[in-house]
């Protein structure tokens, strides 16, 4: 991949060049999911991490436009599946605006500590959402883990627009 331009920036930059920048920070893929009585919703997210040991806090970072933070405003839990390689398919769904029951169609998942849990994931984190912060145009969902688990394999990246797995 061909390397982005250095640029100074004194000024503020645009939203192409913050784009490329933090599009260099290689993260894992994620569906959060919460449950609601429609039945579950979920959407792929990278902007997530872990805030705190004691108490066990990670963060979420939902887009206000996004159907899954109306779903887990009520449902106050939340579930983090962090994809396998091979899910990428899963990825592009959920990224997508297709209806929640379309999303779920076809994908095998289990309700765990009241929040979706999605079969084949490397690794899961159920929390109750403690805050709901204001983050520009996210919202910035910090969540109490109450339950995980990690069975394991390889995890899918996500590296400057793409996806990728570990070795490439
Ligand atoms: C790799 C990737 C990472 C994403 N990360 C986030 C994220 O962290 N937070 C977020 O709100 N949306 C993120 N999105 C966009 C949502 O998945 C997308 O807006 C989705 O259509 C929302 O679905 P919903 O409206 O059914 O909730 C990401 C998309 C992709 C492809």
């Amino acid at each position: 991949m061909p390397p982005v331009a250095t640029r100074n920036m004194p000024g503020e930059p645009d939203i192409a060049a913050y784009r490329a920048a933090i599009s260099h920070f290689a993260t894992g893929v994620t569906v959060v999911t919460a449950s609601s009585a429609d039945g579950p919703a979920g959407l792929t997210a990278n902007a997530v991490c872990s805030l705190s040991l004691e108490p066990l806090l990670m963060i979420v970072c939902l887009d206000l436009g996004s159907r899954t933070l109306q779903v887990v405003r009520r449902a106050r839990r939340l579930a983090v599946n962090v994809l396998a390689r091979d899910q990428q398919e899963l990825a592009a769904s959920f990224a997508s605006k297709a209806p929640e029951a379309e999303k779920f169609r076809g994908v095998g998942w289990r309700e765990l500590d009241g929040a979706p849990v999605l079969d084949g994931v490397v690794a899961w984190l159920v929390g109750e959402v403690r805050e709901l912060l204001p983050g520009g145009d996210h919202v910035i969902g910090v969540a109490e883990v109450s339950s995980v688990g990690a069975p394991g394999g390889e995890p899918l990246v996500y590296y400057r627009g793409g996806y990728h797995s570990l070795a490439s």
